[in-house]
């Protein structure tokens, strides 16, 4: 495996391999490795020939209430991740590397943001689509993998390929679960006792909201009511959001049709847990 930290190395080493007929798969990560991301280096090993793997933790992504300082690094639990799952290279830029003086251009987001997380996360996505641009001219992948816990950054890297014809393949990988349900998730660990019992009730609500539009309920105010109400009556967590859209476009709808997301995010005491399903309403597989 090869650890790169110069931009033109991996150009370089992407074109290379490219020129000889291989196929080259692209995860990109801000590091701390964890079963999701491992989901996706797995699934970009089945589809390619080469899986580069980058590790950068992007500040423009992070807002200036959230502390880029405190997000958790390890370096050689990454990297010996990395090598035992397959990945052929891992881009490891230095922060000067990626952004050597202040850009002079700016890309703006102006759909798909402000619903769900990315209402309370202002910039978030800028950041986001920004050092993917980046990204995606250094690393020149076939494919890009991305895991659907976050099915929001899904959606604006769906339209950041779309808008800007990135020759590239958008794969949504589904989120990965404990035997119960619950998505894994790095901030299950903080959850009480308690909580962590309660916790699948998030995804029992979605399928709950699910079974409703494929039993013919087609009004979201009332599935989002009787989503509400089930959460309430099963945990103790403070519900943030509950929200029903149109998928990838996510706009709200007056009636469910199409392909729709139910997303929802609830607080514990020391964690927000996120959770969503992406489904057809006419009950075709979604
Ligand atoms: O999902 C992440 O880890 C980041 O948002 C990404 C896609 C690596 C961009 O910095």
């Amino acid at each position: 495996m090869q650890v790169l930290e110069s931009i033109q190395a991996v150009q370089q080493s992407s074109q290379a391999f490219k020129a000889v007929g291989n196929s080259v798969g692209y995860v990109p990560t801000m590091g701390y490795l964890h079963e999701g991301h491992i989901e996706l280096i797995k699934r970009a090993k089945k589809e390619n020939d080469i899986v580069i793997l980058s590790i950068f933790i992007n500040p423009l992504q992070f807002g200036q209430n959230e502390d880029l300082d405190a997000y958790p690094r390890d370096r050689e639990h990454d990297l010996k991740t990395a090598e035992e799952h397959g990945v052929d290279v891992v881009f490891y830029p230095t922060e000067s590397i990626m952004y050597p003086r202040p850009m002079s251009l700016a890309i703006s987001v102006n759909k798909r943001t402000d619903v769900l997380c990315g209402r309370s996360r202002p910039g978030h996505f800028e950041g986001v689509v920004t050092v993917l641009t980046k990204l995606f001219n250094i690393c020149q992948p076939d494919r890009v993998y991305f895991g659907m816990k976050d099915a929001q950054q899904v959606a604006v890297v769906d339209a950041l390929i779309e808008d800007f014809n990135f020759p590239v393949e958008l794969v949504a990988v589904s989120t990965v679960r404990e035997e119960d349900g619950l998505a894994k998730s790095s901030r299950n660990v903080n959850l009480s006792a308690e909580e962590r019992a309660e916790a699948p009730a998030i995804l029992e609500a979605l399928m709950l909201g699910r079974s409703l539009v494929e039993n013919g309920e087609k009004n979201p105010v009332e599935i989002r009511a009787q989503i509400r109400q089930f959460l309430e009556n099963k945990t103790h967590g403070r519900i943030d959001y509950i929200e029903l859209l149109s998928y990838p476009a996510l706009e709200a709808v007056d009636t469910v049709k199409g392909q729709v997301i139910l997303a929802a995010a609830v607080h514990y005491s020391k964690a927000r847990l996120i959770d969503n399903i992406v489904f057809e309403a006419d009950g075709t597989a979604g």
